[in-house]
């Protein structure tokens, strides 16, 4: 079998993720694993009536191909939408993408050839590495402070990585409510990313999924909105905004590069979804994003508050037990002493009915070990109290048990 592979999909990994996902799906767990939206803010009867409307009314049109690069009506109520936020685009600056995951492929497809390397945060979003790996990249880690990426570390390993004669091709950064960490990077970080993005001559891919989703603090420009070079490509999805089913992203990048993102997209799936590209756009020119978004930036604030509140309450004080309070998206990191490994606790805390995401999945290189995501999206106020309640008595009990066994040893 392996005879018949390219070396690129021998090397693939099935994600450690996905597996401990699927022992995560019993009623009965209450699981902050999963980093899916909350279905209660999907618009599902404005697209009911909106799909009816396209399916009966213009079938002939929706139910075609479309342009590799989007349908323009979309393109240009993002163009709308997103100009309040800083963003002056046209709409040959957007390619439509199914969803940002796609943009990821189609960036590491246009730029990355193997042994090329890109850095990446520590711990950074655990899909992106998956596509990185597929193509070959040598992912270099760099430690992500509490106000974004360590970027006296980043020019370190920049220094290294040219003296070791490899080539160098993107920064990888999620700004915004970043996946894992829920950590937001600073206005001083941007500004000095892209300093030493344009003295390096290297890319950055800003991936920013969680952006609009801010409930509190001051909202911060995009790194894209900061540029005026061209090097900043930025990824945007539906799938936190309006619903992740619809499988839409916008990717925004400036020429010669659009021009080849867009011939590799049309190699990749000739174009997408013209029906739910519809339904966005149209749902973005009849209802408008601004109100949908005050209304679901308040549903997370509220699962945010909750989980945080059950945090403080919860948890056992312990001055190695810290997490992150996110001004915005759908996560929060917790840190634990390091006698505790998040992966050999797991199988305690669905004895107890309750899950996370292991630490370590989101390293490219083992660390981690002792930290867990925590999604709040899911569930109500009252379920995540509980299932942080359940928790907590899980890592006080291992916690005991860690330090027992380390004084007999
Ligand atoms: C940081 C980040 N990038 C990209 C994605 C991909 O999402 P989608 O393909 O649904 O746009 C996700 C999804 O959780 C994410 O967290």
């Amino acid at each position: 079998m392996k005879t018949y592979l390219s070396k690129r999909a021998s090397g693939a990994k099935r994600s450690a993720i996905r597996e401990l996902l699927k022992l995560t799906e019993k009623p009965d767990v209450i699981s902050f694993a999963g980093g899916l939206p909350a279905p209660e803010t999907f618009p599902h009867d404005e697209f009911a009536e909106i799909a009816a409307d396209e399916l009966h009314g213009h079938y002939e049109n929706v139910l075609q191909y479309g342009l590799t690069e989007g349908s323009l009506t979309l393109r240009r109520a993002l163009a709308d939408w997103l100009r309040p936020h800083g963003l002056d685009l046209s709409v040959d600056q957007m390619l439509i993408t199914t969803a940002s995951q796609q943009a990821l492929d189609l960036v590491a497809k246009a730029f990355i050839d193997p042994g090329d390397v890109i850095f990446v945060e520590a711990p950074t979003y655990l899909a992106a590495l998956q596509t990185f790996s597929l193509f070959q990249a040598d992912k270099i880690p760099i430690p992500l402070e509490d106000d974004g990426m360590d970027l006296n570390a980043l020019e370190e390993k920049i220094s290294e990585a040219r003296a070791a004669g490899k080539t160098l091709k993107a920064i990888y950064v999620i700004p915004d409510f970043q996946n894992p960490s829920g950590i937001t990077m600073s206005l001083e970080k941007r500004k000095r990313l892209l300093e030493i993005a344009g003295r390096e001559d290297l890319l950055i891919f800003e991936d920013d999924p969680y952006g609009q989703l801010r409930f509190a603090g001051k909202s911060l420009p995009s790194i894209r909105s900061l540029d005026d070079s061209g090097r900043v490509i930025l990824m945007i999805t539906f799938s936190k905004v309006l619903a992740a089913g619809l499988r839409l992203g916008v990717l925004i990048a400036d020429n010669p590069f659009m021009d080849v993102l867009v011939r590799v997209k049309q190699a990749t799936d000739l174009c997408t979804s013209k029906l739910t590209q519809h339904i966005a756009a149209r749902y973005i020119n009849e209802y408008g994003m601004e109100e949908h978004l005050k209304a679901i930036r308040e549903v997370y604030h509220v699962k945010r508050d909750a989980m945080v509140s059950a945090l403080e309450e919860y948890m056992p004080k312990d001055e190695g037990i810290s997490w992150t309070n996110p001004e915005g998206g759908l996560f929060l990191w917790v840190r634990l002493p390091e006698v505790i490994d998040t992966e050999e606790m797991f199988p305690r805390a669905l004895e107890n009915k309750v899950a996370y995401v292991i630490g370590n999945a989101f390293y490219v290189d083992g660390r981690g070990r002792n930290e867990m995501r925590l999604s709040f999206s899911l569930g109500t106020p009252e379920r995540i109290r509980e299932g942080i309640r359940r928790l907590a008595k899980v890592i006080s009990e291992e916690l005991v048990a860690k330090r027992a066994q380390t004084v007999s040893s």
